[in-house]
């Protein structure tokens, strides 16, 4: 049975593009997979602490005081796919993504140091990655090359094994053409919520 993970950054809770486009892909999807389990990670109503010393160094040497790390990478390993949203904040993502990424990728959990190098441990593991932004990032847009939203979450979810991950993306929501790319990107969810 599918199990998916649903993790949402966004702040603005019933406001967020983000969150509204993930759940309606989600709405659509879930009827072509009757019985599926979807378990939802609401990193704003339940935010991760940042990270501090005591926990680095519990990492680094294995010991305790990493529970929380524990669940969340029991949470994650238990899900066999992954619906992302993500608002664009300052080029990048929210702060409350970053801390919760700082928590899952963990060595001999979700990567391994071997001798050839880095290797991701979760593989066969699929994920949608839906971005929002004011403005146009568009690739081959005047600003592309500021991105560092989508190349940023490709890298890491990449590097812990995920590398097959499909974009719903929303450029534009903060000028007149926002219904038009809300549209598009309702577009875009249909097509995936019927083959993905
Ligand atoms: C703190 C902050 C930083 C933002 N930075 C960017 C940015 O770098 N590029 C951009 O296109 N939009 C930026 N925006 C606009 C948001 O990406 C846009 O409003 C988007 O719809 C937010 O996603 P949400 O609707 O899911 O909350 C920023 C908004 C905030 C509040």
């Amino acid at each position: 049975m599918t199990h998916i993970l649903q993790i949402d950054s966004s702040p603005r809770l019933e406001r967020s593009h983000s969150r509204a486009l993930a759940s309606a892909f989600l709405e659509q999807w879930k009827p072509y997979h009757p019985g599926a389990i979807i378990t939802h990670r609401d990193l704003v109503r339940d935010p991760v602490p940042y990270l501090d010393a005591t926990w680095i160094t519990a990492k680094f040497t294995a010991a305790a005081a990493i529970a929380l790390s524990d669940e969340l990478v029991d949470e994650f390993l238990a899900a066999d796919c992954y619906v992302l949203s993500a608002p664009m904040y300052n080029f990048g993502i929210p702060a409350v993504l970053k801390s919760y990424i700082d928590y899952i990728v963990r060595p001999k959990r979700t990567f391994a140091v071997t001798e050839n190098g880095f290797k991701g441990l979760i593989t066969h593991k699929k994920m949608i990655l839906v971005q929002a932004r004011g403005s146009d990032f568009r690739y081959g847009s005047a600003y592309a090359s500021m991105n560092f939203q989508e190349p940023y979450l490709k890298t890491v979810f990449g590097f812990i094994g995920i590398t097959d991950i499909e974009v719903i993306n929303a450029n534009r929501l903060n000028t007149e053409l926002r219904d038009q790319e809300l549209a598009a990107a309702r577009t875009t969810i249909q097509a995936l919520a019927a083959t993905w």
